[in-house]
């Protein structure tokens, strides 16, 4: 019973796109260009690949161990590391519920788009004849539509849940993610084609970008972006992959794909800048960040191209549904092995479809703030925490990407890495006479320098919070 309602990766191949399919989504399309421009350029680039190298990869690796090794999703994972620890399990399963919540209401806004710019195709009206920012407008400040497209998402993404992890999942994301990089391809070498698409280069890689974004370089901001960032875009810190790892084959290297998987997360991380900047800067366009960019800032650089514009702009949004979906399954499935897990635990086994339906009204409750708070223009951004924060997705943010990934990141470092010692997950990483790529990388960092830089990070993250 147990085995049915769990499930198994396949094989290799199944497993890597599926941690590819959830690291690479809406922060790698949006958020890690615009943050690299808006934060230094290249020695943004710098600072983020320090992260991904000492906490990701190390992360990516304690995780995968600690959910093989104990064949269970995070809550129960680390409550048999010992009981007094399942609050770092719960850190990890309250994250992605919450992350849910916002995120399928973005996806829900590229579907919307992506209609938009079908409609446009064949001669219709797909934008209510208004710009990007009109539109977006507008569009925004109708909840019950949002919610609409919120709905669809998650009914979508639920049932590709429901049907498992070898049938659903993994189905999905041997299409979605070849897709997903060929249709980056196709839109990049399209941009390279534009004139004047050098200077998105220059607002990527050199420092010039700082002053085309309006912003100053600091180092402490910068590090505490790129390192939130590392976190949210890896999938890092929220149980993903400790969840990923308990259905994980016992031949599979660990370590080999604690490498592969950041490594092809950074890779789509530029080429989405690649795919996005030199587009805006060729239309005359400004790189203004967030959720801006995605859709406001695009819609128009689309639009400006011609009927030409409303082919990529199908494509554009239709790769940030691949790649939102694939994310946003992995989310959903956190949450729902750990309802399946902990009824098996108290003896009561509910079905996968039962647990995902739950866990769907779960993410759905939680999106109906989202959508009513219209990005800033509801009530809920007048209230006192969240109007210090920004609106109500920069709130679910802050707590998230801000707080709790980084502290069950160090926390299971110093779990694993004190309390544990390192024979516990190197036997596991060894497995079948697999060998630790970076062996003494991953001692010395899970014991020292992942937890003082993630504390560093969470340290600059309360002074700026603060105003210091
Ligand atoms: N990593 C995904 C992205 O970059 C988002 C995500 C976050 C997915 C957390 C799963 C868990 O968009």
């Amino acid at each position: 019973m147990e085995e049915k309602n769990r499930g198994n990766f396949s094989g290799s191949l199944g497993f890597i796109l599926s941690a590819v399919g959830s690291a690479v989504g809406l922060g790698n399309l949006w958020g890690f260009p615009y943050k690299m421009g808006a934060n230094g350029g290249f020695p943004f680039l710098i600072i983020y690949l320090v992260f991904v190298i000492f906490c990701g990869v190390v992360v990516m690796g304690l995780e995968m161990a600690i959910g093989r090794k104990t064949g269970k999703s995070p809550v129960l994972a680390m409550a048999s590391l010992g009981s007094k620890y399942k609050f770092v399990g719960w850190l990890s399963v309250l994250c992605p519920i919450i992350i849910s919540g916002f995120y399928s209401v973005l996806i829900g806004y590229s579907v919307r788009y992506t209609w938009g710019f079908l409609l446009e195709m064949v001669g219709g009206n797909g934008f209510d004849g208004m710009g990007g920012g009109d539109f977006f407008g507008a569009y925004t400040a109708e909840p019950m539509q949002v919610l609409l497209f919120t709905v669809i998402t998650l009914a979508f993404c639920g049932l590709i849940v429901a049907g498992g992890i070898s049938g659903g999942i993994e189905k999905f994301n041997k299409v979605g993610i070849p897709g997903l990089f060929v249709l980056l391809i196709v839109i990049i070498v399209y941009n390279f084609t534009l004139p004047g698409a050098s200077q998105g280069l220059t607002y990527m890689f050199t420092s010039k970008g700082m002053a085309m974004a309006g912003t100053e370089f600091n180092f402490f901001n910068a590090c505490r972006v790129a390192a939130g960032q590392m976190l949210f875009s890896c999938s890092l810190g929220m149980g993903i992959m400790i969840t990923f790892g308990s259905y994980m084959d016992p031949k599979e290297n660990i370590s080999k794909n604690a490498w592969v998987i950041p490594a092809a997360d950074t890779t789509a991380a530029i080429m989405a800048g690649l795919a996005i900047f030199p587009a805006v800067f060729a239309q005359g366009g400004t790189p203004n960040g967030g959720v801006g960019l995605l859709f406001i800032t695009l819609h128009d650089t689309f639009t400006s191209m011609g009927s030409i514009g409303n082919v990529i702009g199908f494509l554009f949004y239709v790769l940030v549904i691949f790649a939102g979906v694939s994310s946003l399954i992995s989310l959903m499935e956190v949450a729902s092995a750990h309802f399946i897990d902990s009824n098996e635990a108290k003896g009561k086994p509910v079905s996968r479809k039962n647990a995902v339906l739950v866990m769907t009204l779960i993410i759905f409750v939680l999106s109906i703030p989202i959508c009513l708070d219209m990005l800033g223009g509801g009530a809920t951004s007048q209230l006192p925490l969240v109007s210090k924060i920004g609106c109500l997705v920069d709130t679910y943010d802050f707590f998230t990407e801000g707080i709790m990934m980084p502290l069950a990141a160090i926390l299971m470092c110093l779990i694993v890495g004190w309390v544990k010692g390192p024979q516990w997950y190197e036997e596991e990483m060894e497995k079948h006479g697999n060998k630790i790529v970076g062996k003494a990388f991953f001692r010395i960092s899970i014991k020292y320098i992942t937890p003082i830089l993630m504390t560093f990070v969470l340290i600059s993250l309360a002074l700026s919070y603060l105003g210091i």
